[in-house]
């Protein structure tokens, strides 16, 4: 299959080119970066940039599947006008590629872009899966649903559309572990509020695994791209002290002490939900790493 990938770039793109690559699909992508645009045997680079509403039509050429990753990191202070930046980047994108499939003869069949379990709302005690209501209310839970109505597009031109709820991606190359161990090695590691709150996470190799999964099983709808286990605050910060060989003596820090450093951004440490990829298991998907004792057994030596 060709599978023309935006974002491909990034922590989850770099993780899934070369999962399809090896499937031996080729990998077309589109970068706002024109030095990262490259072309070899399989994989071949495209410019865009959404928020000009420029882009290479050369792109679509023969493209079966489209992954939709591009978005600015949500882990940069969120300023009035990053706000803005988080909005654009997901939706102008998504907009202008719908443009683009509405006006060139393509043969483009599905539609898979990425969102985030901050959809569902915080709760001690729901189970989420796929047909569970989600409405958060917060700005990041607003965000996803509007992501979300932009990929649902692209069904008004009779292609399928799925929805990568992500939960935290474990990888150690880039992302939010990396920003978790750096204190926890520093000596000066610590939970946050009672620690008990539920993370839904991923390792980066199970979630490349899984959008070559919907991509071959042509899956729709909404997918919890999540492991089958969350992990506490406070366990994922055992683990990782264990792990690291590093004692944790702090106390853990409270919300409104977090509130006053991160802003609105402290809910991101906060967010306590049980989410659980059904759909997926349910269809046969088998996770290499389903707790977070083994995915970070693999990802910290
Ligand atoms: N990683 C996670 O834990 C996680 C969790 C939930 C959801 N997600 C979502 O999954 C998607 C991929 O995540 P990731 O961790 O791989 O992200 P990432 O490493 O930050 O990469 C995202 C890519 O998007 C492109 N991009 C950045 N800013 C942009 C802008 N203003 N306009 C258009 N494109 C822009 C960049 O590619 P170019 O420079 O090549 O254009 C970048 O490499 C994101 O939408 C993210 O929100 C990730």
């Amino acid at each position: 299959m060709k599978i023309l990938i935006t974002g491909a770039t990034g922590l989850i793109g770099q993780e899934l080119t070369n999962q399809l690559l090896q499937e031996n699909h080729i990998v077309h992508y589109l970068t706002t970066t024109p030095f990262k645009s490259h072309r070899r045997q399989n994989y071949f680079g495209f410019n865009w940039n959404p928020k000009t509403g420029k882009i290479d039509e050369n792109c679509i050429q023969g493209v079966d599947v489209i992954v939709h990753l591009a978005g600015a990191s949500i882990a940069e202070k969120w300023t009035p006008y990053y706000k803005n930046e988080l909005h654009d980047s997901r939706i102008q994108s998504a907009d202008l590629l719908f443009q683009l499939l509405s006006k060139t003869p393509n043969q483009v069949k599905h539609f898979i872009s990425a969102s985030g379990t901050a959809i569902y709302p915080d709760s001690d005690s729901a189970l989420y899966d796929e047909e569970a209501i989600a409405s958060d209310d917060s700005f990041l839970g607003d965000l996803v649903q509007k992501w979300e109505a932009s990929a649902d597009q692209f069904k008004s031109l009779h292609i399928k559309v799925t929805k990568m709820r992500t939960g935290i991606v474990f990888s150690n190359k880039k992302g939010a572990l990396r920003e978790m161990i750096k204190p926890i090695k520093m000596f000066v590691g610590t939970g946050f509020g009672s620690g008990k709150q539920l993370q839904s996470w991923i390792h980066i190799k199970d979630i490349a695994r899984m959008y070559s999964f919907v991509i071959q099983n042509q899956v729709e709808g909404v997918v919890n791209a999540v492991a089958p286990i969350p992990v506490s605050n406070q366990e994922l910060t055992s683990i990782i002290a264990k792990r690291l060989h590093r004692p944790l003596f702090l106390p853990n820090l409270p919300r409104s002490f977090m509130k006053m450093v991160l802003g609105e951004m402290h809910i991101l440490l906060f967010n306590n939900k049980n989410v659980v990829p059904k759909k997926v298991v349910n269809l046969g998907f088998k996770f290499d790493y389903p707790t977070a004792e083994i995915a970070l057994s693999h990802l910290i030596k």
